[in-house]
């Protein structure tokens, strides 16, 4: 969508509805989740310094996915969890819900938003352990082929960063370095980019694949960006690697993070993205906002034989589409920041 304009939609709501369903093709199917602003979906239920993560997920995105692929009592893991978005909305609905963080700091906020969002009751149904989720089978071996959900939102192979706005103003880079990418450490995937994006994020879904009971589901929560003028379609590789652990791809649901109203849709773009989608327009790139995110549902196959069988030349496919993408090592411009 064009900064400063208003796209008009064909419906005058868009419900959760399956749009389209061709015989023996996949499941498509739009849910709108910014109908109020994620700053205001967080109110009151995650602590002010949850602002701090550069790459949240929107509570109502998450909720939706939690409802829509588990059922009460089940066990949900996110071994991302980042400041605990999914832990929180998944517990409040009941499920029980493990994460994994590498970073202390996010680990503490998940945590705490965790006790703030959650009564007693409800608290009790969570776990938040710090590790890497590159050994996820090692760190959740007590629970190995009994996990029902993992919704995960992996970083997008892009720069995120806290923006800055006063500091944009006067003529500085909009992001502060030291806030980049989650933290300076080298282990975080924030860092990984071409290769070892596609490296480290199979070994990631092989671990989701190890916990996960047969017929157990994955979901992912990713965005396409551009990179000079040239769209990097993260979603096409999340598919390849799922498909390499030996998931079987399910769906494919457009979360809308713009609000629908009276047949239009209201972009909630962050200045980070407003900015990068003016400078692009400016040199002449008919750069749009993107405002949505691909959720991707992949089931683990109840038959080990059929995983085998599934197993295509992912990781290969994968690195042809970041080649094909321009999508090197070379930490690429920052494409990212602000968080939802
Ligand atoms: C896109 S964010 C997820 C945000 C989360 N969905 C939320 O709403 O807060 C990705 C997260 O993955 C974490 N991460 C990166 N590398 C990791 C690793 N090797 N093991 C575990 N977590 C990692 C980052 O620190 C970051 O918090």
């Amino acid at each position: 969508m064009a900064p400063g304009y208003r796209m008009t939609t064909h419906a005058p709501s868009l419900p959760p509805t399956v749009l389209d369903q061709p015989a023996g093709g996949l499941p498509m199917a739009v849910w709108p989740c910014a109908q109020t602003s994620l700053p205001r979906q967080r109110a009151g239920r995650y602590t002010p310094a949850s602002a701090t993560h550069p790459a949240k997920m929107a509570p109502e995105l998450a909720r939706r996915i939690v409802a829509s692929y588990s059922a009460p009592g089940q066990l949900v893991v996110d071994p991302m969890c980042g400041i605990g978005t999914t832990l929180v909305e998944a517990c409040a609905l009941g499920r029980r819900a493990l994460g994994v963080e590498l970073e202390a700091r996010w680990a503490a906020l998940a945590r705490a938003n965790l006790a703030l969002a959650l009564d007693a009751e409800h608290v009790r149904l969570a776990e938040v352990r710090r590790g890497d989720a590159r050994t996820l089978a090692g760190l959740l071996a007590d629970v190995t082929g009994t996990v029902d959900l993992v919704a995960t939102s992996p970083p997008y192979a892009c720069d995120v960063g806290m923006i800055d706005k006063p500091a944009w103003l006067a003529g500085h880079p909009l992001c502060r370095r030291d806030t980049l990418n989650y933290s300076a450490e080298p282990a975080n995937l924030g860092h990984a980019r071409g290769e070892r994006y596609v490296a480290e994020l199979a070994g990631v879904y092989d671990g989701c694949f190890a916990v996960l009971r047969p017929g157990g589901l994955l979901v992912t929560v990713t965005k396409n960006l551009r990179r000079k003028g040239r769209v990097f379609d993260l979603a096409a590789i999340t598919v390849e690697l799922a498909t390499q652990a030996g998931f079987a791809y399910m769906q494919h649901v457009v979360a809308l993070l713009a609000a629908v109203r009276d047949g239009d849709l209201h972009a909630r773009p962050s200045f980070w993205q407003l900015t990068q989608t003016r400078e692009a327009r400016a040199r002449g790139q008919p750069a749009h906002l993107v405002v949505h995110e691909d959720v991707l549902v992949f089931t683990r196959p109840a038959e080990p034989a059929m995983a085998e069988q599934l197993r295509p030349q992912g990781r290969h496919r994968a690195n042809a589409r970041l080649a094909a993408a321009g999508h090197t090592d070379r930490a690429p411009r920052p494409c990212g920041g602000g968080g939802g």
